[in-house]
């Protein structure tokens, strides 16, 4: 599971008390609508947690026995595929930390899955030139076009020609009426150049 953020999410169809199994939680920057039901969600089921090390110490201090540290640009091979955490030009805090010393950087993450699937989940970000460097390597893109506090349609677009991906499923937008958008017309406009997936909260596919 990626950015948990479920009981005071206003549109999740999941809370938490729905989550039986669960094996990895990948955390991409601290921030509350990403990282607030991570903690207990971990304690809850035993999954671990990975993010940049500061998060995940925060998280072990927090009680989360299994916990892996990684920083922008690392990455490390798990028993589910290669996990590289990659930039992301966003702020971010790690929402519970009253003591403020766990300040850390906000990231995406790249997977290269164990059946040759990769995966690039950008995070919360600005249309950043590092997304070039992905270019040619990447199956499915989950990028945000909320805009305010990440790339709005626009930028996405434009991270959709830099990363050249077969897939994008656009995120990080509908939750607030600060960040709507319609998806729809977001497709529109990336037309031939991917097959974008608009899922509702709750609705899946396969990579
Ligand atoms: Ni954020």
């Amino acid at each position: 599971m990626f950015d948990p953020f479920l009981d005071e999410n206003p549109v999740a169809e999941v809370r938490r008390s729905d989550v039986d199994t669960l094996d990895y939680i990948l955390v991409s920057h601290g921030h509350y609508d990403h990282f607030a039901d991570a903690v207990p969600l971990a304690i809850q089921t035993g999954a671990e947690v990975i993010g940049v090390y500061e998060i995940t110490s925060f998280a072990k201090d927090q009680g989360v026995r299994r916990t892996h540290g990684m920083n922008i640009g690392g990455g490390y091979r798990f028993p589910f595929g290669y996990v590289k955490m990659t930039p992301a030009a966003h702020s971010s805090s790690v929402h519970g930390d009253t003591t403020g010393v766990h300040n850390t950087l906000a990231g995406g993450f790249w997977i290269e899955f164990k059946n040759g699937k990769t995966l690039y989940h950008a995070g919360d970000t600005a249309l950043i030139m590092e997304m070039q460097l992905l270019k040619g390597r990447v199956d499915t893109a989950l990028l945000p076009i909320g805009d305010n506090f990440t790339m709005g349609p626009e930028d996405a677009l434009r991270a959709v020609e830099f990363v050249s991906p077969r897939v994008v499923v656009p995120m990080h937008y509908d939750t607030w009426p600060l960040i709507h958008q319609d998806a729809k017309a977001f497709a529109a406009r990336v037309g031939t150049l991917a097959e974008v997936r608009i899922l509702k909260p709750g609705e899946s596919t396969e990579l």
